[in-house]
């Protein structure tokens, strides 16, 4: 091998990034720095310098609604901003020793002049992270991030007729098309009917409106459930009378989504509509658990037939890999060495040979993945 493909073969347990250029770069630190890892001198010189892994240190958390809260994160060496609105990224947060990880949308438009991005959070009954984060995460904290990344993202042109449907935290993917959309002065025919209990729990309400206001091209309709009633596909006939010839990006809970898919199928328009799920359905039988095995770094973890192998690598110290941590982008996908695994959405068994989804799958017994 000459020296230009040493530089620029992937060097082992640095994560790539989408430029060429810069996984050269982070690659030959790591060579040139290797035996010692050159995060040691990387991390000496600011904590937001890695050439493993991206980071980033929230700079700011500010409070949306009583459940709410967006942070403000400056990422570190690595990070590129120019992602499409409507895409999210993956955040790992370390608590009480553990590094976990989700996925947010980012609430940010791309190419931010100060050099920061954005997510929203909102608190679930008994979500752990969501909890913590939105319980009182403090400025300064380092995180670890994944790239960003999804389809649900506003293609280019902009079409000419757009239709936001969105309840609840599912909004945050739509901030960011919207804020894109103002800064460049480029706001389209939209149309969008948002859902939130009462107007204290709609995120973002003032500043929906102040868009509203500004550009007569956007018409926002809130739905305030608690006092005018869940909001009913028909009535998009009269909020929205050309709702069949807009495409459509759908946001919120699952019984929202399948009502919506259910009916652009009925109508015959499933191609204008552009769906983003926050949740797996994980409605499909349990696994029966078992002890997983990690083959390529000799780790075992014994896990419960609910939690995903995915986790599972994560719980064991295994680096793994993952994108949306739901089942839709194929990232974490791995060799099955031995035994078998359950898909957690459907209950379909997977025998040894095959490639598994780590993110949606659990051990139907003692299994061993080939990572
Ligand atoms: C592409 C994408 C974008 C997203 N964007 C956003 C966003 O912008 N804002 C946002 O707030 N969220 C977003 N999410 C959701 C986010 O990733 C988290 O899933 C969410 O914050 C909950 O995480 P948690 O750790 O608090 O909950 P977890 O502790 O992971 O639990 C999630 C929920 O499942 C329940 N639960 C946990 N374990 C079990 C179990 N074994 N059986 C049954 N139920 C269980 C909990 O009670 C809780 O209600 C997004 C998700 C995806 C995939
Ligand atoms: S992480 Fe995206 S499919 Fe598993």
């Amino acid at each position: 091998m000459g020296f230009k493909e040493w530089l620029e073969a992937p060097a082992k347990g640095v994560a790539t990034t989408s430029s060429p250029r810069m996984n050269m770069l982070r690659g030959a630190l790591a060579r040139i720095t290797t035996p010692l890892l050159p995060d040691d001198y990387l991390h000496l010189a600011n904590p937001l310098w890695s050439a493993r892994e991206l980071r980033g240190q929230i700079v700011e958390v500010r409070a949306e609604t009583a459940d709410s809260a967006t942070l403000v994160i400056k990422p570190g060496w690595g990070f590129h901003f120019d992602y499409q609105p409507g895409q999210y990224v993956g955040i790992g947060l370390l608590v009480d020793g553990k590094w976990h990880w989700r996925s947010y949308s980012l609430t940010s438009a791309p190419v931010h002049a100060d050099k920061t991005i954005a997510i929203t959070v909102k608190a679930m009954p008994e979500g752990f992270l969501s909890s913590h984060i939105v319980g009182g995460v403090e400025p300064g904290t380092i995180v670890r991030l994944a790239a960003p990344q999804g389809n649900f993202a506003l293609p280019e042109p902009l079409p000419e007729k757009i239709l936001f449907l969105t309840a609840g935290s599912g909004v945050t993917p739509i901030m960011s098309m919207l804020r894109a959309m103002d800064r460049r002065g480029a706001v389209t025919d939209v149309v969008h009917v948002h859902s939130a209990p009462t107007e204290a729990d709609a995120m973002f309400r003032d500043e929906l409106q102040d868009l509203a206001s500004r550009h007569d091209s956007l018409r926002l309709h809130l739905q305030l459930t608690r006092s005018m009633g869940k909001f009913n596909l028909d009535e998009l006939d009269t909020v929205c009378p050309d709702w069949r010839e807009r495409q459509a990006w759908v946001c919120g809970p699952g019984g929202m989504l399948e009502a919506v898919e259910a009916r652009w199928t009925q109508e015959d328009i499933a191609d204008n509509l552009h769906l983003e799920r926050f949740a797996v359905d994980r409605s499909g039988q349990d696994g029966d658990g078992g002890t997983v095995t990690f083959a390529k770094t000799d780790r075992s973890v014994e896990i419960d037939g609910a939690t995903t192998l995915l986790e599972a690598g994560e719980k064991a110290g295994v680096q793994m890999p993952f994108g949306c941590r739901m089942g839709i982008c194929q990232t974490c996908v791995v060799p099955l060495e031995k035994g078998a695994v359950r898909d957690l959405r459907n209950g379909k068994l997977h025998e040894e040979g095959s490639r598994i989804q780590t993110c949606i799958s659990t051990a139907a017994g003692d299994c061993t993945l080939g990572l």
